[in-house]
């Protein structure tokens, strides 16, 4: 809910157990107050710590009480402003000025969320009110956008700028937020190091790692360059008090929703207000307004916790569940795969296909997805990409015939495409080399030996809808794996003017939207994934159109801990596709017994992709069960609420439990990492039950009060050996056989 003190001039956006305020202070600017456990409607300006500068620059209205603008906390902050911390905004007006100077002029609620003309955006549904908050400088309109949730502690944002003067304006920085987080309590001598940041980091094979930084005064910033969100640093960043732990404590979550490269920065500036703000990343970035023309920024995720990272999760969690995910696919049964990239890689034959499919069929694994390799000439990275025309030899039939097979056994068929890409060595670069990104005066560089193709340019997003528009419709296929295998470097189209080529990496992005949206539209029926050489681009602009995402090409169980720990930091657990793999893997040679394949692979959307036809016959016999077990606890996957018990990154142990929403069960996931002669074990304790209610563990076989369980906690047994799971499941129990 929104409410406006129209004495005060302040905005309380709010729910239950949340606020999040700002006013618009005397010279008519937008204060940040407060975001944070819910406060009554009686805040007020100026609180927070002014000393600084001895001759501070004063707006001319308040020479009496000059206060230091890179003191203020604001809604966003503009360069030569008198402001030395870092702006939200910098724009270029076509005189050379780039002195900034927005006012208040009024505001609105509206009663549904205006949906972004460029960018993926988070559902209000109708039940969420939206704050625009308008301000003006030079017949430029800027506005402020907040939805706040009454479902989730967390509130979005953007930033909308019009130029409503004659002359065209270039913006050359247009972040999506900004807000500043108070000193903290403890001002000894020197900066008082209050805050810490939470990021993930890391790349292809090894997403999503954890770093906690302490933030002492300077810049903090998480970013990517890379043209899309990239597993170099995900979109992601938490502020968290120093004293703050897993389960305790405040913890800010920010999320962007924007695919391409980003920015987020948290500034601990000379009063040490703590000033974070992110958004596109302006390195390169310029964008042109002509007369009466605008430019959306993406949209901010902004969650707070009271109850540490693991609140902070859930919130993120249920936000996306209940508000960006597709409504028809979030809760409901997800395809379990079985995918042949792993088993064949390029090089499969109709009959090794063939040999898995069969081997699949009536366990329970209810689809095949045909990964690369299928189309064009495609027997390595080398060529063929932009060619989606079936290689019908390699496939031994048409591809509608093949999917008759595969729906005969029973199955859904998947397939997987890499729309975005072209080979040198493709019909369709040798008819449009002009498509692929190139600058004019340098050869192109190749990654994975491919180019990316200019998604800035209408002609190609047409083509490109068209061609896999035809597939969809020619042929029977439930669901497309959409892969992204390497990121840009010539930023460059030869579709803009050179006063506009600021603008391409952004309107690159913009494209992606818009053919991700014409197809996800036009196919509603089809099932999408997202995959970018495993987890990178695995962010909330993607979840927008895709249910799922490919977490990561490292799928050896033991080094997946981390990374489905990592990424659950931000995203739910139905977002993560797991696989059960081969032992030892490819990219890690651990010997993992298939049990903790599954249990791991098991808190995800679940599946395989090995030659189940080379299974020997026990571990074979034991898929079926493993699919049962899926399904009766996918629920507990799709909807349930996470805690993290054990992190790998700090200990031996991997744990995570998922909660029902009713509380009525749980279940408890632990790996133990390496064997180590006699030392120390791990004890488990349950969180997130109902005090006083009663579980039984029919692992452990006790019945004990969920107070009993959350506070003596037990400890995991385990054989010996490496990499082993443990799985404890908690129902709550009346029976009087199952209480102690
Ligand atoms: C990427 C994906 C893999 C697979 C290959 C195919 O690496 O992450 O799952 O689809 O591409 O080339």
């Amino acid at each position: 809910m929104i409410a406006f003190d129209e004495e005060k001039r302040i905005f309380y956006l709010e729910n239950k157990e949340m606020t999040y305020a700002f006013g618009i202070n005397a010279a008519g600017l937008p204060e940040h107050l407060y975001f944070g456990k819910k406060v009554a409607h009686d805040l007020f300006f100026g609180n927070y710590f002014r000393q600084g500068r001895n001759h501070p620059a004063a707006y001319p209205e308040n020479t009496e009480n000059a206060v230091d603008p890179s003191m203020v906390p604001q809604e966003f902050h503009t360069l030569f402003s008198g402001d030395y911390s870092e702006p939200t905004l910098m724009l270029d007006f076509s005189d050379g000025s780039r002195r900034l100077d927005f006012r208040y002029q009024g505001y609105e609620i509206l009663p549904e969320k205006p949906e972004l003309p460029d960018f993926p955006s988070l559902r209000s549904d109708g039940k969420s009110e939206t704050l625009a908050v308008v301000f003006s400088d030079r017949d430029v309109i800027l506005k402020l956008f907040y939805t706040v949730y009454e479902d989730v502690n967390g509130i979005t944002r953007f930033l909308k700028i019009e130029n409503g003067s004659r002359e065209p304006i270039r913006l050359e920085r247009a972040y999506s937020f900004a807000f500043s987080l108070p000193a903290g309590e403890h001002r000894d001598i020197g900066i008082p190091d209050d805050y810490e940041a939470v990021s993930l980091s890391g790349g292809s094979g090894a997403e999503a790692n954890i770093s906690r930084t302490p933030l002492s005064r300077g810049i903090f910033s998480v970013q990517s360059n890379r043209g899309a969100s990239g597993a170099g640093a995900n979109p992601f960043l938490a502020i968290l008090r120093k004293e703050t732990t897993e389960n305790s404590g405040t913890a800010y979550g920010i999320n962007l929703v924007y695919s391409g490269s980003f920015t987020l920065k948290a500034e601990k500036t000379v009063s040490s207000l703590l000033r974070i703000q992110g958004g596109i990343n302006d390195l390169g970035f310029s964008w042109k307004l002509r007369k009466g023309e605008s430019f959306t920024t993406p949209e901010t995720v902004m969650v707070y916790s009271g109850e540490g990272l693991s609140g902070m999760s859930r919130a993120f969690h249920d936000l996306y569940r209940n508000h960006l995910i597709p409504k028809k696919s979030v809760a409901s049964p997800r395809p379990i795969v079985i995918n042949n990239w792993e088993a064949t890689r390029f090089l499969f034959t109709r009959e090794k296909l063939q040999r898995i499919i069969e081997a699949a069929a009536g366990t329970g694994i209810d689809s095949f997805i045909l990964d690369d390799g299928w189309f064009g000439k495609r027997d390595n990275k080398e060529s063929g990409l932009g060619d989606w025309f079936v290689n019908e030899k390699k496939l031994g039939s048409s591809l509608k015939e093949f999917i008759s097979y595969v729906h005969s056994k029973g199955m859904k068929f998947g397939l997987w495409f890499e729309p975005e890409m072209v080979s040198r060595d493709s019909d369709l670069y040798r008819a449009h080399p002009e498509w692929a990104i190139a600058d004019p005066n340098h050869k192109p560089l190749e990654v994975r030996s491919q180019l990316m193709l200019d998604l800035s340019n209408e002609d190609v997003i047409s083509y490109l809808t068209e061609q896999l528009d035809r597939i969809l419709r020619e042929n029977e296929i439930d669901i497309v794996k959409w892969d992204r295998n390497r990121d840009l470097t010539e930023f460059y189209s030869a579709g803009l003017s050179p006063e506009r080529q600021g603008e391409f990496e952004v309107r690159q992005t913009m494209g992606f939207y818009r053919l991700a949206g014409n197809l996800t539209k036009r196919h509603p029926e089809v099932f999408f994934e997202g995959c970018a050489s495993g987890g990178s681009r695995f962010d909330p602009g993607m979840l927008y159109y895709f249910p799922q995402i490919w977490t990561s090409d490292q799928t050896d169980a033991y080094e997946r801990t981390f990374i489905q720990y990592g990424t659950s930091l931000c995203y739910p657990l139905s977002a993560q596709s797991c696989h059960v793999t081969e032992s030892p893997n490819r990219r890690a040679k651990h010997f993992v017994p298939l049990k903790s394949r599954f249990d791991i692979a098991s808190l995800g959307a679940f599946g395989f992709e090995l030659d189940l036809s080379v299974l020997p016959e026990d571990q074979k016999a034991a898929i079926p069960l493993m699919i049962k077990t899926y399904r009766e606890e996918e629920a507990l996957v799709q909807k349930g609420d996470l805690y993290r018990l054990s992190d790998p990154f700090s200990g031996n142990y991997f744990s995570m439990e998922l909660v029902s929403k009713e509380k009525d069960a749980a279940r408890i996931t632990v790996m133990k990492g390496q064997e180590f002669f006699n030392r120390s074990e791990c004890r488990i304790f349950p969180k997130g039950l109902s005090e006083d209610a009663v579980y039984f563990c029919g692992e452990l076989g006790k019945g004990l009060s969920g107070r009993t369980w959350m506070n003596f906690g037990f400890i995991p047994v385990f054989p010996q050996g490496d990499f082993l799971t443990q799985v404890y499941h908690f129902r709550k129990t009346e029976k009087k056989s199952e209480i102690e």
